[in-house]
């Protein structure tokens, strides 16, 4: 949700802040612009409606020198997208310009005392909001642009990662945050700053992860330095990056979608790597905390989109295997419900970014009220990962496709092994149990390398069906959500309005809608409900309504009834929804593609939801 990159000393910052924006452009690519500052002194402001490409075209012709500036791609949230509205913003006399992602809800105010000021504002932004301030302080008392910076930060109420220029201060870039993330990378004679590391692995592997409410001072000549808003000074705690540059590359493939979903049976390798040994889970997060597993009351999982939906099938993981009452809530609905939490309770937060606000308040909001806070995240050293007492890493690498694939399967897959590891260590699994589903575990990335080669037929399937205008999704038990997961990569990607229900609800309303024009897909695999959702099959086929069914192999049964079979591994229950994903990823991936969408930029979509 908006992309900032920053760069400080380097020959030539203006390619570095395009092919930093480039890397971000999965967070917001509604708009974009850069700010530099050149040789003469002079605050070169270029800003462009569109992506990133368009920006580029836009500068062809302007002076782009300069050693020290700031970017940004944008996802609007406070006037339409277009030129004005993109940033940077400046202040009222053009020496500062200011990048910023998330919201400053108190802006409506500020800016009607700042008109009362004389300040007159060109966008309707709550960015420029935030710089006029800064300006206007730094012009009434005289202050530094620090200062102003810090004392402006206090007057706004929101979510902000801030990057700064002055252009009176050749030799400084500022940078701030709250709630949405920021990352500085040191680099030789160069420092860079981006809305996560992707656009400074190029240049190094040091990097600092600046913490809510501190103010970095990023300068030319000097050690990077923290200060907190209320100026004292914080800990320049600098990390190792582990992340190449060929993993943000698309290698070959026309999309990042279709190279995640590729990439599968390797992202899944590195996700159990060092799990299962000797037919037993181990996971670190549940060693380390034995007692609170043990004693367990209650998990309550939060957390949004695709992410949600793999916490509802850890729901029936831990309720199967771990036997203990767990309740899954959207983030958003949960922190502002009042919820009732209490000691005994473990917080699940699922997210891929690990950054997405709604989650990140759940967890906070259930961890002040008293529950261990346990993360499932993607991206290493993020918010959600940070604020959390312990937690397991999904390892799948970074995602860069708008539509989540190898993040759901990863989370799942993390969800069943922390679901047998909780159950192995309450005894509510037997040793047999574990043995067995703990070795499907160890054979998934060679199961999906088998599912994957589904892809042609689906893209045969799929030009079958790139005209319709509506699809159902159903399916049982472990593979509702995965029906709803169907659902959601559809509609996400190809704008085709799709529903998921549980199969046995069809009858209570969506049944109303089947004719020949509306298809539905079955997640029928073979499982104690198999026969039940053979029914619904049939209750479709009655009503003139065509059937693609995802069935175990060998499933004539389905075979016989349904329009299209895609016949998927046999694997235990629990794991099937990371097999059935594979060929819902692909459906929604190959129809997409053939209506022309814009795959891995879907409109009006960003990868990292850091507003409200
Ligand atoms: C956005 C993305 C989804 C993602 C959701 C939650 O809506 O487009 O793909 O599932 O945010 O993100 P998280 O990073 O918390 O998993």
């Amino acid at each position: 949700m908006c992309g900032i990159v920053g760069c400080i000393g380097a020959e030539n910052a203006y390619s570095i802040l395009i092919k930093g924006l480039h890397r971000l452009e999965y967070r917001g690519y509604d708009s974009a612009g850069v700010a530099l500052l050149n040789d003469n002194g002079e605050l070169n402001v270029y800003k462009s409606r569109g992506k990133v490409n368009d920006l580029e075209r836009f500068c062809e012709s302007k002076d782009c020198s300069g050693s020290l500036g700031i970017a940004h791609t944008r996802w609007a949230t406070h006037g339409e997208p277009n030129d004005v509205n993109a940033h940077p913003h400046c202040c009222q006399n053009g020496t500062l310009a200011l990048v910023h992602n998330g919201t400053i809800e108190n802006y409506a105010v500020l800016r009607e005392a700042l008109e009362q000021h004389g300040c007159s504002f060109r966008s309707e932004t709550d960015t420029e909001v935030l710089v006029q301030l800064i300006g206007y302080i730094k012009q009434s008392s005289g202050c530094s642009t620090l200062e102003a910076l810090r004392e402006a930060l206090q007057q706004v109420v929101g979510a902000y990662a801030v990057a700064l220029v002055d252009r009176e201060q050749p030799d400084c870039l500022y940078a701030a945050r709250k709630s949405s993330p920021l990352v500085i990378g040191i680099g030789d004679g160069a420092t860079f700053l981006g809305s996560d590391a992707s656009p400074l692995v190029e240049f190094t592997d040091k990097v600092v992860y600046l913490k809510d409410n501190e103010i970095a001072i990023i300068s030319r000549s000097e050690p990077l330095k923290v200060i907190t808003n209320d100026n004292t000074p914080g800990k320049v705690d600098i990390k190792t990056l582990k992340m190449s540059v060929s993993q943000l590359e698309k290698g070959g493939y026309p999309h990042f979608m279709l190279k995640e979903i590729f990439e599968q049976p390797d992202t899944l390798h590195d996700c159990i790597r060092g799990r299962i040994v000797d037919g037993k889970v181990l996971l670190s997060g549940v060693r380390d905390n034995e007692e609170v597993f043990r004693s367990a009351r209650r998990i309550i999982i939060v957390a949004c989109g695709t992410s949600w939906h793999a916490g509802l099938i850890g729901k029936r993981l831990f309720l199967d295997l771990a036997r203990i009452p767990v309740e899954v809530e959207y983030a958003s609905e949960f922190r502002y419900s009042n919820p009732v939490v209490n000691r005994g309770d473990i917080v699940v937060a699922i997210s891929q970014s690990g950054e997405t606000a709604d989650t990140l308040a759940a967890l906070q909001i259930a961890r002040e009220r008293g529950a261990f806070a346990y993360g499932v995240c993607n991206v290493v050293g993020s918010s959600i990962a940070r604020e959390t007492d312990s937690g397991t890493y999904i390892h799948v690498g970074p995602e860069i496709g708008v539509a989540s694939t190898k993040a759901f399967t990863g989370q799942v897959t993390v969800l069943a092994m922390l679901a047998l590891a909780v159950g192995q260590l309450r005894g509510t699994v037997s040793a047999e149990q574990v043995k067995e589903i703990a070795a499907s575990i160890k054979a998934l990335p060679g199961i999906i390398r088998t599912t994957l080669k589904l892809n042609d037929s689906i893209r045969h399937l799929s030009g079958i069906y790139t005209y319709v205008h509506n699809f159902l999704y159903l399916g049982r038990g472990v593979n509702f959500p995965t029906a709803l997961e169907g659902a959601l990569k559809l509609k996400e990607i190809s704008y085709i309005h799709a529903e998921g229900y549980p199969a046995a609800e069809m009858k209570h309303g969506p049944i109303a809608l089947i004719d020949n024009e509306l298809p539905t897909v079955f997640i029928a695999p073979m499982d104690d409900l198999h026969e039940k959702v053979i029914s619904n099959i049939q209750q479709v086929k009655a009503r003139g309504g065509s059937v693609i069914a995802i069935v175990t192999e060998g499933d004539e049964t389905i075979a016989t009834m349904a329009d299209h079979t895609l016949e998927i591994p046999r694997v235990p229950e629990c794991l099937s929804p990371v097999v059935s994903a594979i060929p819902l990823q692909l459906l929604a991936y190959h129809i997409a593609v053939m209506k022309g969408r814009d795959v891995d930029m879907p409109r009006n979509l960003a990868k990292s939801v850091t507003v409200e």
